[in-house]
């Protein structure tokens, strides 16, 4: 039976059998250390000259090499202890060995913390770069904050369901990816930016409490702290102030740092909420970093901004756009009211708007839906749109609200960012098993890639640029 590195302690003047990678070989005199690393940590494995045929195979081990070790758990002489590691007072006397895979040499280091290395390279050889302990704790620290969610959420009795990857488009303000239909040619389905719309409906369907940990896709310039495609935490309520949808994100986030993270320290409890003006008057940006001590890396500066404007204007495309998206509430009586006050001054408008910030990044963002159609029926025609494109793009939902739809809101987190400032991690890309570059490729798969001339053909496709390679 397998014993892990962390239960070595347990184990003293017993046979264990092992099974990881060596991490390490170092040849002191006759005797052979090797390290072996599994998923719970290292323990040290020593081969004496007494039984030569298993010591000249231990000469031949390599790092990375997966091997399979049978010995006794010795303690170590005490001034041979090592405090680091967990088994770090016992050693496995080795009798059996059996090299399961050879490895190649890797192509850099994987000891390191890794941020040294071409990155490039590391996306590359991901699997690799994966290895070291630093990315293998945000991995499991990800899992950790995803299963906490979960098990909050579940018991407030919200109800997780997954929304379709194909779909038609969500207006989140970035280009969508498309997927080309092979059974209706010259026509695509769009990965959602959001499950923006889905979740809405779910509302209409009188789950009242939806969440999701939902993966969105958005053609966008990638930067430190955006990635095409990036994870949600996504929920909406049926029948709930913008204040209980505040308050339980704040009761949600404070728990996880209360579990997962006690070390740290929240600046403020109740989070502070500024309203959009106050923060750019104040602090000049809408996600204004609060923390007292921006060296301090525990500290945790948590804000919700509200009361954003509804509105704004797009010089290149000349019309007005919803500053979060249509779907969002104006701080109106009713359509007339919009359309006086629009008529006045459309950038005065307010909307039931917020945005929830950590230490300077925005983490998480929602709305209170307008819920009535008329209401977001002008909506769609302020932001410049035919009423048969309004058809054609929200004819859904728009139908779907006449079948009694309770008033409801929400909101998304952004999981990758805030794991990344849990981690004190400079770049989302180090939380993410298998990022894209900058220029939104993935080195390792080699995508995007090009595709089988007949694949094109059954798509009814033709790449028109003969130039592009
Ligand atoms: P929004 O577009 O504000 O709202 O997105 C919510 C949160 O998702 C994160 N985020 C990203 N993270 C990594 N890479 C990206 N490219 C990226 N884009 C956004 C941010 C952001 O705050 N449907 C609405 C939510 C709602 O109204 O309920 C939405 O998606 O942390």
């Amino acid at each position: 039976m397998r014993t892990l590195s962390q239960d070595i302690k347990k184990q003293e003047g017993k046979e264990v059998e092992l099974f990881g990678w060596v991490n390490s070989r170092r040849d002191h005199g006759k005797l052979i250390f090797i390290d072996l690393r599994d998923r719970t940590g290292i323990t040290q494995i020593v081969f004496s000259p007494i039984n030569k045929e298993l010591h000249s195979q231990a000469e031949k081990l390599h790092s990375e090499w997966v091997i399979r070790v049978r010995g006794m758990v010795k303690k170590r002489p005490p001034r041979m202890e090592n405090p680091k590691i967990t088994s770090g007072r016992y050693e496995v006397s080795a009798n059996f060995l059996e090299v399961l895979a050879e490895a190649k040499n890797p192509p850099f280091a994987l000891e390191t913390n890794g941020l040294e290395i071409n990155e490039e390279l590391r996306m590359k050889y991901r699997y690799l770069d994966l290895r070291r302990p630093r990315l293998q704790k945000n991995l499991r620290t990800r899992a950790k904050v995803i299963k906490f969610i979960r098990d909050f959420l579940s018991e407030k009795e919200f109800i997780e369901v997954e929304t379709p990857i194909l779909s038609k488009s969500t207006p989140e303000g970035a280009r969508d990816y498309l997927v080309p239909c092979r059974l209706e040619p010259g026509k695509f389905y769009a990965l959602p930016q959001s499950p923006q719309q889905y979740k809405q409906l779910l509302m209409v369907a009188g789950l009242e409490h939806y969440f999701q940990i939902a993966r969105c896709f958005r053609d966008e310039d990638t930067r430190g702290d955006r990635q095409p495609e990036f994870t949600q935490l996504d929920l909406e309520m049926s029948f709930a102030s913008q204040e209980e949808i505040l308050n339980l994100v704040e009761e949600l986030y404070a728990a996880i740092i209360k579990k997962l993270f006690p070390e740290k320290k929240i600046s403020k409890k109740p989070f502070p909420r500024l309203t959009y003006k106050e923060a750019r008057e104040k602090y000049g940006s809408d996600k204004p970093d609060l923390r007292q001590n921006k060296n301090d890396p525990d500290e945790l500066a948590f804000a919700f901004i509200v009361d954003f404007p509804m509105f704004e204007w797009k010089e290149q495309e000349k019309r007005w756009d919803a500053v979060h998206h249509p779907f969002t509430l104006p701080q109106v009586k009713d359509k007339k009211d919009l359309l006086a006050r629009f008529k006045k001054n459309p950038s005065a408008i307010l909307a039931y708007q917020y945005d929830f910030v950590l230490n300077g990044y925005e983490i998480g963002g929602g709305s209170i839906r307008i819920y009535k159609p008329e209401l977001l029926q002008a909506v769609f025609e302020i932001m410049g749109n035919k009423p048969k494109e309004i058809k054609e793009k929200f004819g859904h939902l728009l139908e779907a609200f006449k079948y009694g739809v309770p008033p409801h809101g929400g909101i998304a987190g952004g999981l990758d960012r805030f794991i990344a400032i849990l981690q004190n991690e400079p770049n989302i890309r180090e939380v993410i098993a298998f990022p894209k570059t900058g220029d939104g490729r993935d080195l390792l798969m080699e995508a995007p890639a090009q595709v089988n001339p007949s694949q094109l053909k059954e798509l009814h496709l033709k790449i028109s640029d003969h130039k592009i390679k």
